[in-house]
């Protein structure tokens, strides 16, 4: 039967500010400051972000609160979750399968994007990189990711800090240190906003983020930002689901979705201001992709007093910020090894982090020795970004409504965000409901067909 509070081997949140902290922990990471800056840049601006909107709000809001909202009814990892709930042998469970693949596939290039901002922490340090010429910066980078053996080492050494931290089971750590030192990097790039809005460039920048050009705007560029809107709110593939399974009872599920939400907009409109000022400023291609960021951020640090002391705490924070997605990543796999295969702990995070190096291995190399292999056009890098971003986690989101929407069905869904009657949103709980029903696995499925050209 559902249980009601978290159980004591399993363990959970505790307070509700812990549970906000954590779940926007997961959700905020390299993807406001480097892939939502670098898709925007690549897909045209405005209108990508508009599109982006759109779809947290009708696909990212309500996949999000059917996950929690799963996950806390029965308070286990997601294959059980949906084992448990599904009617006879009725193989919904597989979802959790292609969420531990998903795991797999966004850490081997998310850890190589963190093994990136690690190794900017050392040069920032050094302060061998404060230039705002192009040419410099760009070189600066492509030195990095041409040499083979520094992308390894740097991966391995964030795979390892990672797997530590999960084997110490140190929640309490990350989570304390995550919630002191998020505010901070909120503060550091309000700061690093103010200084782009400064800037020559920056009338040209607002005009790129937020003034809609649409003829720029094809079905793959919609897919693109579909993909944005569940990497990041960390949906699609288990992580809300198993954290909605550490909620408290009466954790209210709707308003916990829409902070994290706007919370995580609000950090990523923030780094566009204080990225795009500067392309424009100095001269840099918007489109120039992954490597944007890295870019771009030493040429405003160099305009700015105290400019190489901050830069070294922005990388530091960056990578803390990473960390706390990491973590959510890499617990989906976890839990399962541990749960279903009742493995210990420690050995379920030692082959889930193997099971990452391997594929990793590709993304870190992909720039270098590797950069020959393209897969359907794709290099190693891109190739398992594309299709967890714009395949499984969209995938995951049309069974986990469909799922919701016509079995589990309407009444233990509004039971479940409105804490069995506690809470008085009816109305709200009924638009998600129907949302999740109808609405959102058919756009999710057209998007995603459109996309990947099937028609
Ligand atoms: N949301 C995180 C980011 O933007 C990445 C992330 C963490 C994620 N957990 C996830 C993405 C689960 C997809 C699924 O950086």
């Amino acid at each position: 039967m559902a249980q009601t509070t978290p159980n004591a081997t399993r363990g959970g949140f505790s307070t509700s500010f812990g549970i906000l902290a954590a779940t926007l922990g997961s959700a905020v990471g390299l993807g406001n400051i480097w892939k939502v800056p670098y898709l925007t840049g690549a897909n045209g601006g405005a209108g990508f972000l508009l599109i982006y909107l759109l779809a947290t709000l009708l696909i990212g809001l309500p996949v999000m609160m059917a996950e929690i909202s799963l996950g806390r009814s029965v308070r286990a990892n997601p294959i059980k979750v949906l084992r448990t709930l599904s009617p006879g042998r009725q193989p919904w469970w597989l979802v959790g399968l292609s969420g531990m693949l998903a795991a797999f596939l966004i850490m081997s290039f998310y850890s190589e994007v963190v093994a990136w901002v690690f190794a900017y922490i050392l040069k920032a340090v050094r302060g061998t990189i404060m230039s705002s010429d192009p040419a410099v910066t760009q070189a600066d980078f492509a030195q990095l990711v041409a040499d083979p053996l520094q992308s390894l080492l740097w991966q391995w050494l964030v795979l390892a800090a990672v797997a530590s931290v999960l084997i110490m089971g140190v929640a309490q750590g990350i989570e304390a240190i995550t919630k002191r030192l998020m505010p901070l990097l909120f503060i550091l790039l309000l700061i690093l906003g103010a200084v782009g809005l400064t800037l020559d460039g920056a009338q040209q920048a607002m005009q790129f983020l937020f003034w809609p050009d649409f003829s720029k705007i094809t079905a793959t560029v919609v897919l693109t930002a579909m993909g944005l809107a569940f990497f990041k709110l960390s949906i699609g593939m288990g992580t809300m689901m198993t954290y909605g399974s550490y909620f408290t009872a009466n954790q209210n599920i709707p308003q916990t979705a829409v902070r994290v939400m706007l919370a995580d907009l609000g950090v990523s409109m923030l780094a566009g201001v204080a990225i795009f000022p500067a392309v424009f400023t100095f001269g840099f291609a918007p489109s120039a992709g992954p490597s944007l960021v890295f870019i771009t951020l030493p040429a405003v640090f160099s305009q700015i007093p105290f400019g190489h002391g901050l830069m070294v705490v922005f990388f530091v924070l960056t990578a803390v910020a990473a960390m706390g997605a990491m973590l959510s990543l890499m617990e989906v796999p976890t839990v399962i090894l541990q749960e279903r295969f009742q493995m210990r702990r420690s050995r379920a995070v030692l082959l889930a982090t193997l099971l990452v190096a391997l594929p990793g291995a590709g993304s870190a190399l992909s720039h270098s020795i590797l950069a020959h292999i393209h897969v359907a056009g794709f290099n190693l890098f891109d190739l398992p970004d594309f299709v967890s971003s714009n395949v499984l986690l969209p995938t995951g989101g049309i069974i986990i409504a469909l799922f919701t929407g016509w079995v589990w069905g309407r009444d233990k869904l509004q039971a479940e965000l409105s804490n069995h009657g506690q809470l008085r949103n009816a109305k709200l709980t009924t638009v998600v409901f129907v949302l999740l029903r109808y609405v959102t696995p058919l756009l999710i499925a057209l998007v995603m067909l459109r996309g990947l050209r099937v028609f």
